[in-house]
């Protein structure tokens, strides 16, 4: 007979995610290593032992609304949970450091992306010293080599907010090296470092035996995965395009129904990956393509290192490989320098394409980033106009996206039931539009053909068919 001793009580951990998918994945990988030191989730801040903000840095006022949420803790603290544990996490906990924790005296823990791996170990120290713990970047102080301990383990993690068990995401690479002059990923995510395919794999299977029909790879420029895996490799020509040797291997689990990966970049991106998509069903018909904007000389000023000829070349090796493909972009206006004219160009450009949806954002300087030191800022109000004129005009070619969708026989992948509508369930169709059905049957992590019966600018409708 065992008897069990020292049974512990579970801790409760509430884990606020911002910004990217990258955060999720992220926010996924901490909560599996906190559920190992006996925390569950909890939604409430009153109850929680811990609360894990992990934070976002990519606009503006990204440290005003972290020091904002610090300042309401420290009030649910005061008054409701003076036991409460605080640990910053993510991009503005990189950026920032030491200056965040001088400014918000209740932060207990702070760790950068690249550090996540020594979450547990910092709240253990925390605990036993009673000491505020720090630790960001990237390189590892004693070798002065870039830090490899946040490849995360390939376990089935739990979900977190922002997905469903039936559509998860799985990191490949961490960092990006590519310097656009607007972004500031590279300075709080650090260089590229790819996880190996086989990995990657094992992380998918799991989570298709537990469950998951649909993956996303994330990576903040994919099409350049597994290209510092190449360096000092001996196996010359093995790997010569990882990201798709990657595409084709995970595409092949079984129980996998649909392949998807974000981000893009137009720059590294090849005639392969159009070629992976007419071969490779899963991959389905869309894809997020950012162009950042439609004139030559702003994509020059933000180092894009693709023109805008460029990107419609990319654009047609995808329109032969799936004629009926679907696009999606960021776009960023008022980005320094942009003349009337040259944002005529990003309106121009909108207009022929025809994106399915669109996600634009007013320029907004980033400290340590080369743009932020132009000194031909666009004035505020600028910004505020384009941004307008923009989303007018994509939220009419959404709504005629979609109209044109009425009649359509579509496969729909459904991830979720309405909590406010039971018996309405809502799905994907390949071209990774959102579609709401009837059944009383379950529709959940089934994938169904159904025929559009309406539409408007956020979602179609549609019957099942039989
Ligand atoms: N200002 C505005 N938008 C930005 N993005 C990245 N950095 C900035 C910035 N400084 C946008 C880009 C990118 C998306 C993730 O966020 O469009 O593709
Ligand atoms: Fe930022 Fe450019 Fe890297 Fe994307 S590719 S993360 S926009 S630097």
């Amino acid at each position: 007979m065992t008897t069990i001793s020292n049974v512990t009580e579970k801790q409760k951990v509430l884990v606020e995610t911002w910004g990217c998918q990258m955060n999720v994945a992220d926010s996924e990988n901490m909560l599996e290593m906190l559920e190992g030191e006996n925390y569950v989730l909890t939604n409430d801040a009153e109850d929680a032992d811990l609360v894990l903000l992990n934070t976002c840095h990519i606009r503006e006022k990204a440290t005003h609304k972290v020091l904002s949420r610090l300042g309401r803790l420290r009030e649910t603290a005061k008054n409701h949970n003076p036991n409460m544990k605080i640990a910053v996490a993510g991009c503005v906990a990189q950026a920032e450091g030491k200056k965040l924790m001088d400014q918000a005296k209740n932060i207990d823990i702070l760790v950068g992306p690249g550090k996540i791996s020594e979450l547990p170990e910092l709240i253990s120290k925390n605990k036993t010293t009673g000491k505020r713990q720090l630790s960001v970047g990237f390189r590892d102080p004693e070798t002065k080599k870039i830090n490899k301990t946040y490849s995360q383990s390939t376990t089935a993690k739990p979900a977190i907010a922002g997905k469903t068990e039936i559509s998860r995401y799985v990191n490949i690479a961490q960092g990006c090296n590519n310097f656009c002059t607007f972004c500031v990923v590279p300075f709080t995510r650090g260089r590229e470092i790819s996880r190996t395919i086989r990995e990657i794999v094992s992380e998918t299977s799991n989570l298709v035996a537990s469950g998951a029909k649909e993956i996303t790879l994330l990576g903040q420029n994919v099409n350049s995965y597994g290209l510092d895996l190449l360096q000092g490799s001996t196996e010359e020509g093995s790997l010569r395009e990882p990201f798709v040797d990657l595409l084709y291997q995970v595409a092949d689990v079984p129980g996998l129904e649909r392949l998807r990966f974000t981000t893009s970049n137009p720059h590294d991106f090849s005639p392969s990956i159009a070629t992976a998509f007419s071969d490779l069903p899963k991959l389905g018909k869309y894809i997020h393509l950012p162009v950042q904007s439609g004139n030559d000389v702003v994509l020059e000023r933000m180092k894009r290192k693709v023109t805008v000829a460029e990107y419609w070349e990319r654009i047609d090796w995808l329109r032969k490989a799936v004629p009926e493909m679907a696009f999606s972009t960021d776009l960023i206006v008022g980005f320094p320098g942009e003349t009337d004219e040259q944002f005529a160009d990003t309106l121009s450009l909108v207009e022929k394409l025809r994106y399915s949806f669109i996600y634009a954002f007013k320029y907004s300087p980033r400290s340590g980033t080369a743009a932020a030191r132009f000194t031909d800022q666009v004035p505020e109000e600028a910004k505020t106009e384009r941004l307008n004129a923009l989303n007018l005009l994509q939220d009419r070619i959404t709504i005629e996206q979609n109209q044109n969708e009425i009649g359509n026989h579509r496969e729909v992948l459904f991830h979720y039931e309405s909590k406010k509508e039971p018996g309405v369930f809502y799905g994907r169709t390949e071209q990774f539009r959102l579609l709401r059905a009837q059944s009383e049957s379950d529709l959940v992590g089934k994938t169904m053909n159904v025929r559009v019966t309406e539409a408007n600018k956020t979602a179609l409708v549609g019957d099942l068919i039989p």
